[in-house]
């Protein structure tokens, strides 16, 4: 799994930093939540999720062990947090990258700290895509939205860094699966 990779590699996970995991309850928090719960002061970390049903769980899963870490049920879009944080973590769906990572990537800017990390989940190789699924109407759907839009059939780190603003450098990124990875991107000013 990349994101425990990315934690050891990056080093940037660090006890007082304030870190906002959007989309939170996808897995319940396994995937990230779980990987850094322990490296990061509970009150510093503010989770969000939009589906009700999943931020249920979510709370469920952790209220009682861990009553500081704030749980959000709301749209990371269009939501107010009233603060910024030193480490976004995007690990949204796959749609949302294809179709609206600008968006995904401005909202994300704007909530974080001279020299703090977003981290994204983001798709590569479009032969790869039956990692995804094996529903063929999805495929052709998305092969078309990520052909129309990042015209390429390989979503690199380089592209990804010709599409953002100079402000924010592409680091690296840590293969989640052979068609998906969690991309470290850091904001310089
Ligand atoms: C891939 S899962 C995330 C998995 C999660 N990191 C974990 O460790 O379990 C994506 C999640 O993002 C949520 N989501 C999608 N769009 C959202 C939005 N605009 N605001 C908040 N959550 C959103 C979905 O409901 C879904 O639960």
């Amino acid at each position: 799994m990349s994101f425990p990779k990315l934690i050891v590699d990056s080093k940037i996970f660090k006890k007082d930093l304030k870190v906002l995991d959007v989309g939170t309850g996808g897995f319940c928090g396994r995937n990230t939540l779980d990987q850094y719960i322990n490296l990061i002061d509970y009150k510093n970390i503010y989770c969000i999720e939009y589906n009700k049903e999943r931020y249920e769980n979510l709370c469920k899963k952790y209220i009682n062990k861990y009553k500081d870490i704030k749980f959000y049920l709301g749209d990371f879009f269009n939501y107010d947090f009233n603060t910024v944080f030193n480490i976004v973590i995007c690990d949204l769906d796959s749609s949302i990258f294809l179709n609206r990572f600008d968006e995904e990537i401005s909202k994300a800017e704007s909530l974080i700290s001279k020299n703090g990390y977003i981290i994204i989940m983001a798709l590569g190789d479009l032969n790869n895509i039956k990692t995804l699924t094996c529903d063929t109407k999805i495929i052709n759907e998305y092969t078309d939205s990520y052909k129309n839009i990042w015209k390429t059939n390989n979503i690199t780190d380089k592209i990804i860094q010709n599409k953002i603003n100079k402000n924010l450098k592409v680091i690296n990124s840590f293969d989640h699966t052979n068609f998906t990875r969690y991309v470290l991107i850091q904001k310089l000013n």
